[in-house]
């Protein structure tokens, strides 16, 4: 038997990137980390991967792996990567724009690199590819980073001023912004784990940053809206669908509290400055007097599990906050490409079953366009609809995003029962 499951009319479609992980060339406080880490990634991959990991991505080895460099060359081949994303029948597209491009120096704007992300818009516009425009995923021009990151005194300030240049430039081409991409997941590793920049490891630190972080948002929420009232603003939340397994006292009680601090405070605190939620979502968590109980019966190359109902919860549990909501990333690392496919549908139907139960999400943009920069993983982790070879820069379709392509186009999903 076969169901189509329809989208509302209007549904986005589309894919996300950012900007330091497809560009290229980029100089920020994450490109200087790289250079003095990229060893120790190398020699500390044995630990940290299964040894079907290591068999499979030798690359895993390779210092080079953990240095962005040229990355996918995005920032001069942008025009052939939307003709890409446009033959693939997406009809929207989320970006970054690199904050030590815009501000190489402290309050001075560089209006070469205004002029390329205004090329890049009126690409999109050519296409008829909708922008959501992320202001900041992650990495800070060195002038802040020396100045100590979102720990520095006018570090609100200073993002604030960012946003309202990006704002006064480009209100006539942008409907989405993204203030900050998943505050929660910045601050853990940059200050509880310190695997990313700027690599502390100070709990305090931690809840002082996400808080600045709130701050932020609010203060570039009110400054964009100042310029462009119409703008839609929101944030990009990392959110994981916690699951108490077997449904016992103890797992609920654990569950209730890490939804707070997880999923919810954020969002609590700028439900007054939010006319959107972006979701990214790849993790489930089940929770069985512990946490990460997972069964992982499916997986991808980076060992995460494979669970696409974790869409479903973690849309369910957005409904209270009352604003559209668009899947901003989802998605997995699959080199060879044998389970995106199953995935991408297997999450689709989630999205349909989330819009059916009341939830109003209104578009999807899978995670990623191109294979690209993993962070602190570096490049071997496989996101892409389209595969890059890193030597020659070519960009290859992946056959799952022909599939993928089917149900842009078609604004539907065919389900097999
Ligand atoms: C998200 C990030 C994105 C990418 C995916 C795999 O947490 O926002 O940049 O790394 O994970």
């Amino acid at each position: 038997m076969e169901k189509i499951l329809q989208f509302p009319k209007g549904f986005l479609w589309g894919a996300a990137t950012s900007a330091h992980q497809v560009e290229g060339g980029n100089t920020n406080d994450w490109s200087e980390w790289e250079k003095k880490h990229a060893e120790r990634f190398a020699g500390e991959a044995k630990n940290h991967w299964e040894s079907w990991q290591q068999e499979r991505f030798p690359e895993m080895f390779d210092p080079a792996n953990y240095i962005s460099g040229h990355a996918t060359d995005h920032y001069n081949r942008y025009e052939e990567d939307f003709d890409i994303a446009k033959s693939l029948g997406h009809n929207a597209h989320r970006f970054s724009i690199e904050w030590s491009r815009i501000e190489p120096e402290e309050g001075k704007f560089d209006e070469k690199e205004i002029a390329h992300y205004r090329q890049v818009l009126q690409a999109l516009k050519k296409r008829s590819l909708e922008p959501f425009v992320t202001i900041w995923h992650w990495p800070l021009p060195l002038w802040l980073s020396e100045k100590g990151g979102w720990e520095a005194p006018g570090a609100t300030m200073y993002f604030e001023r960012y946003a309202a240049k990006l704002a006064a430039v480009f209100k006539d081409e942008v409907r989405f912004w993204i203030t900050i991409n998943e505050s929660q997941i910045y601050a853990l590793h940059g200050y509880t784990t310190g695997e990313w920049p700027p690599g502390k490891t100070n709990v305090f630190l931690y809840f002082l940053i996400v808080h600045k972080l709130i701050n932020a948002h609010k203060k570039a929420y009110q400054a964009i809206k100042a310029i462009a009232p119409e703008a839609n603003v929101g944030i990009a939340t990392h959110n994981i669908y916690f699951e108490a397994h077997k449904n016992t006292f103890i797992n609920r009680m654990l569950k209730k509290a890490v939804d707070w601090w997880w999923n919810d405070y954020f969002l609590n605190k700028i439900s007054r400055h939010q006319d959107f939620v972006g979701l990214n979502n790849y993790l489930h968590n089940r929770i069985d007097y512990g946490f990460n109980k997972n069964e992982n019966m499916k997986v991808s190359d980076m060992g995460w599990e494979l669970y696409p109902e974790a869409l479903f919860h973690t849309l369910m549990g957005l409904k209270k906050y009352k604003v559209p909501v668009y899947v901003m990333e989802s998605g997995l690392a699959d080199a060879d490409d044998s389970r995106r496919e199953w995935f991408i549908k297997a999450l689709l139907e989630q999205v349909y079953r989330a819009n059916k139960s009341g939830v109003d999400v209104r578009g999807f943009l899978y995670w990623s366009l191109l294979d690209n920069f993993e962070w602190d993983k570096g490049f071997w982790p496989r996101f892409g609809l389209v595969a890059i070879d890193y030597e020659t820069l070519e960009r290859k379709i992946r056959p799952s995003a022909r599939a993928y392509a089917e149900i842009c186009r078609s604004n539907s999903l065919i389900q097999k029962e």
